[in-house]
Order: structure tokens, then C-alpha cells, then sequence
């Protein structure tokens, strides 16, 4: 393997394009393949058209998502024939899920990389280049759940090569995300992750807590901890089992992390240790993503969520409870087998009652081999799906704008990330002499503990630091505000 590697080394110049698709995991695993590619010798890039190498880290969830695949592999089709030694990679969900219609449809696909895989992907890239032959590495088909001794995760994939957690590539190592569990074995009867990430497997806490520290050192603040199921983390330890709460407390004792976050969790699984854990840990942001999907019973248990909307009400209710202040997200889904206008008044007021920060929604898209395909009819027409859709985005629109406009006077908490996106925008346009100057240029931006997106004019000096911001207006996505104290404003940590 070491030759192997080395003789990739060699290739300095190489340019990789690494288009990221799908959910917080796959931009955890592109940032991993990254780091292992860079060290190959690889270079990232943005434009596919001059690469080297191009690899579509894929997501399966949604049909929407697996066609945007193919669309890309069209049209890098299309460059591969001029220039046949462009080596194409398909990594990820869809690579596991639909890795044979992959090697029909587009035979110019020369890797296949399944998530569980990935700590292989400088192994097969040295198969193509040596071979010209397609290298594929995909973890087994399965369809039943893991019993729970089993459910412990002996060797990790990826994280385990001993260099993984570098810098990113693109430098930016303020916040990050931090796997605990893989896979799922909830199997929502919608839900296609259970087979393209393979059964739950929780990680050392060692590993873990070593990982974070590394991050520590290498200048992160905030770690955002990834599972499909976060807070069903378990793990038998000398006899002992650790739980997600026990987790969070040796996380929260590693030097130089401020903020702990966690994403995304169950509501069946939701323990009051968690909520305690969230209330007594100062690092533990008031934030939670908590997807309930549906706010009808009758609904909620055809997609085996074995919750009932006023379970769920209860638990945040509870949550609200224990940790004062805190803001909440979720994901639903519209138009699942059988969803009737009953259904969707339910999730409707559902959202009302629970008053999120902002929701995720999605029309039901049917996924091949799930048990709704094989049992629940896709019944809700298309149209109707849409409809209900712009129903739960303009509720929420509203609900996300009274959320921010609550906060205006309050002074919050803000980890400075950089400038904003017109910020950025304003100062090329006056480096490229457009303009002479911009107001917009000194803008910066960052996160409130509860996830809410600020606003402020400041030096880039205050970059990396927690600052204290008054805020002063709102929109439905983001608060603004101003440095509290003006002008030398002193950091609050
Ligand atoms: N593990 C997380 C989410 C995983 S997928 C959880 O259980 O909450 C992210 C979101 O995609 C889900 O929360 C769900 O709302 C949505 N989703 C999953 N399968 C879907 C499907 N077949 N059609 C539409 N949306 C889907
Ligand atoms: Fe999918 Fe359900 Fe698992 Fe979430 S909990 S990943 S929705 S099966
Ligand atoms: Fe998509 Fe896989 Fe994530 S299917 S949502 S990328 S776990």
C-alpha cells in the first residue's frame, strides 16, 4: 500500500474537482477524502473541466438528489472523451445504493467508493491509475437491524488514518464536525440511509475525545458531534456503558473547544440525561435538531417513527423547560403514503405550536427497496405534495421572522466566522476598481449559540473570537446587529 501511495505522490501537479451533495456526513467525508487526496499530491479545484480527478460525493435520499448526479456525470462524460485519462469517482450514498445502474449508465465511471469505504479511496485511485480498470469498494447489502451488543464501532473508517484530521483544505478549522456513530438502524419506512451508510455503530469515545483535541490544538472552537440518530450513542467500555450524555461531558472537558453542538437526534431517544447534560455543561449550546416530520399519529406510524406528535410535543416542551432559551429545528416530510388534508392541518399546527427557528421540508420522494416502496403506495399526487409544501414554508417563513424579531434589543453571544457574503462581494468589486469603496465591505458574520445567523460591521481582526453583538433588526434568515460597546469592544472570552 505504501508504494503504492507514494508512486502517487509523485503526480504534484494533479488537480482534483470534489463536488459534495447529501447532508452534514458527506461534507465530513469530502473534507476527509480532501485531506487524504492533498496528501497524495492532489490539488482542489473548482472547475471540473481542467481536473485530473473528479469525484461527486453523493447523496440518496431524495430521487431529486440522485438525478443531479447524472446530470454531472453527462456532462463530464463529455470532457472524458477528450481527455480519457480524467479519472471520474462516484463516492458515497449513491454509490452504495445504485452502484450497478452507475456502471450501466455511466460506464465512464472509473471508482466507486461507498461511505463506509472511504479510508480505501488512495488504494483505489492507485488500482485505476495502475490498472485502468474500474476499483469498487462497498460495504455489504443489508436489511436488518444490528442487535445492540454489536452496535459498537471496533475500527473506524476513515478517522483512523493516523494524518485524517489536518487542516482543511480550505483552511477555514474554526468549527467542526466530529463523527461519533455511523450509520442507522431506525429504517424509517421512507428512509434510504440504513442501507447506503450500513447499520449504527458508535465510535470509542477515546477516539473521539482525541479527535477533538486535535482539533483543539489546530485552532477549532466549535465541534458539531454527526450521527443519524446522535443521541442513541452507546458504547460498552470496561464493562461500562457510555452513554451520549456521559459523551457530552468528556468532550466538554477538552481545553481551547467553547461550543459543543450535536445533530441530529431522535425523539424516540431522547433521554433526560441529555437535556441535564445541555443545562449543566456551559460549552453545550441551546440548540437542538430534533426532526419530527410529521405532526399526525397515523402518519408517524407508517414511517415507523415510534413517537407520537404529542410524545414529541411533550419532550420539547420539556426541553424548553431545562434549558431556557433554547431553539429548535426539525425536518419534515409532505405528502408520505396516504398523508390526507387532515394529516397536513396536523403538521401545520404542529409547527405553530412548537414555534421552530427554521424547519427543513421535503416532498416525499418514494426510494427504491425502502419498506414504504415495497408496501405504501406513493398515493399523494404531485401537485398536492407542492402545495402543501409552499403551506409549510410560508408558515415557517412567518414563524422564522417573529423568532428574529424577538431577539431584536438582546445582546447574543457571536463566534466570528469572517466576512459576509457581501462583504466578500464588496471587496472584489473594490479590488477590481468597480467601486472606490463600499460600506458593506467591513461586514462580518457568525452564529449565536442557538444557531441564529448575525450580521455586524467589525475589523477582520475580531475573526475567530467570541464578541457580544446588540442586535438591531431581523429578516427570516438572519439577525443584525452591532458590536456591544462600539468601537475596542472587548471580547467576552
Ligand atoms: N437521521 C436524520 C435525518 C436523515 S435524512 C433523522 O432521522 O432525522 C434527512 C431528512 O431527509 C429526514 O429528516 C427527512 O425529513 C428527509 N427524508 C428522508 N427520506 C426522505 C424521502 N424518501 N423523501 C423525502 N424526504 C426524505
Ligand atoms: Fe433515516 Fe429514520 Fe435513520 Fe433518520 S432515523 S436516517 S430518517 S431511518
Ligand atoms: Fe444523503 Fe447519505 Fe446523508 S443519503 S442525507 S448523504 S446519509
Amino acid at each position: 500500500m505504501f508504494c503504492r501511495l507514494t508512486r502517487v505522490t509523485h503526480s504534484m501537479s494533479k488537480r482534483v474537482y470534489l463536488e459534495t451533495m447529501g447532508c452534514q456526513m458527506n461534507k465530513l467525508d469530502s473534507e476527509l477524502v480532501l485531506g487524504q487526496l492533498c496528501r497524495l499530491g492532489y490539488a482542489p479545484t473548482d472547475d471540473f473541466r481542467r481536473a485530473d480527478l473528479v469525484l461527486l460525493n453523493t447523496c440518496s435520499v431524495r430521487q431529486h438528489a440522485e438525478d443531479k448526479v447524472y446530470s454531472r456525470l453527462g456532462e463530464v462524460a463529455r470532457i472524458k472523451r477528450e481527455r480519457p485519462e480524467m479519472v471520474v469517482g462516484v463516492i458515497g450514498c449513491m454509490a452504495e445504493r445504485d452502484h450497478q445502474g452507475i456502471q450501466r449508465k455511466a460506464p465512464h465511471v472509473d471508482l466507486l467508493c461507498g461511505p463506509g469505504n472511504l479510508n480505501q479511496i488512495g488504494d483505489l485511485l492507485a488500482e485505476v491509475l495502475d490498472t485502468r480498470q474500474r476499483a469498487i469498494a462497498l460495504e455489504h447489502d443489508r436489511s436488518r437491524r444490528t442487535p445492540k451488543d454489536r452496535r459498537t464501532l471496533e475500527h473506524d473508517s476513515i478517522e483512523s488514518l493516523d494524518l485524517s484530521r489536518t487542516a482543511p483544505p480550505d483552511g477555514n478549522v474554526l468549527q467542526a464536525y466530529v463523527r461519533v456513530q455511523r450509520g442507522c438502524d431506525k429504517f424509517c419506512t421512507y428512509c434510504v440511509v440504513p442501507y447506503t451508510r450500513g447499520p449504527e455503530r458508535s465510535r470509542p469515545p477515546a477516539n473521539i475525545v482525541d479527535e477533538v483535541r486535535k482539533l483543539a490544538d489546530m485552532g477549532t472552537r466549535e465541534v458539531t458531534l454527526l450521527g443519524q440518530t446522535v443521541n442513541s450513542y452507546l458504547y460498552a467500555e470496561n464493562g461500562r456503558t457510555v452513554r451520549f450524555a456521559d459523551l457530552l461531558e468528556r468532550v466538554h472537558e477538552v481545553g481551547g473547544i467553547e461550543r459543543i453542538r450535536f445533530v441530529t437526534s431522535y425523539p424516540g431517544d431522547f433521554t433526560d440525561d441529555i437535556l441535564q447534560a445541555m443545562r449543566d455543561l456551559p460549552k453545550v449550546c441551546e440548540y437542538l435538531s430534533l426532526p419530527a416530520q410529521s405532526g399526525s399519529n397515523a402518519v408517524l406510524r407508517r414511517m415507523r417513527r415510534d413517537y407520537t406528535a404529542e410524545q414529541y410535543l411533550e419532550l420539547v416542551d420539556k426541553a424548553r423547560r431545562m434549558v431556557p432559551g433554547i431553539s429548535l429545528s426539525s425536518d419534515f416530510i409532505v405528502g408520505f403514503s396516504g398523508e390526507t388534508e387532515e394529516d397536513h392541518q396536523a403538521t401545520l399546527a404542529l409547527i405553530e405550536r412548537i414555534r421552530y427557528k427554521n424547519i427543513f421540508m421535503f416532498k416525499y420522494s418514494n426510494r427504491p427497496n425502502t419498506k414504504a416502496d415495497r408496501v405504501l403506495p406513493d398515493d399523494v399526487p404531485y401537485r398536492v405534495k407542492q402545495r402543501r409544501h409552499s403551506e409549510l414554508m410560508a408558515l415557517q417563513h412567518r414563524l422564522s421572522i417573529e423568532h428574529h424579531r424577538a431577539m431584536i434589543g438582546r445582546r447574543v453571544e457571536v463566534l466570528v466566522e469572517g466576512p459576509s457574503k457581501p462583504a466578500l462581494k464588496a471587496r472584489q468589486a473594490v479590488e477590481a476598481g468597480k467601486v472606490k469603496t463600499s460600506r458593506r465591505a467591513d461586514q462580518l458574520t457568525g452564529h449565536t449559540r442557538g444557531d441564529e445567523i448575525v450580521v455586524f460591521a467589525g475589523p477582520d481582526s475580531l475573526i475567530g473570537r467570541f464578541v457580544t453583538v446588540e442586535v438591531t433588526d431581523a429578516s427570516p434568515l438572519t439577525l443584525q446587529g452591532m458590536l456591544a460597546g462600539g468601537p475596542g469592544v472587548s471580547p467576552i472570552r
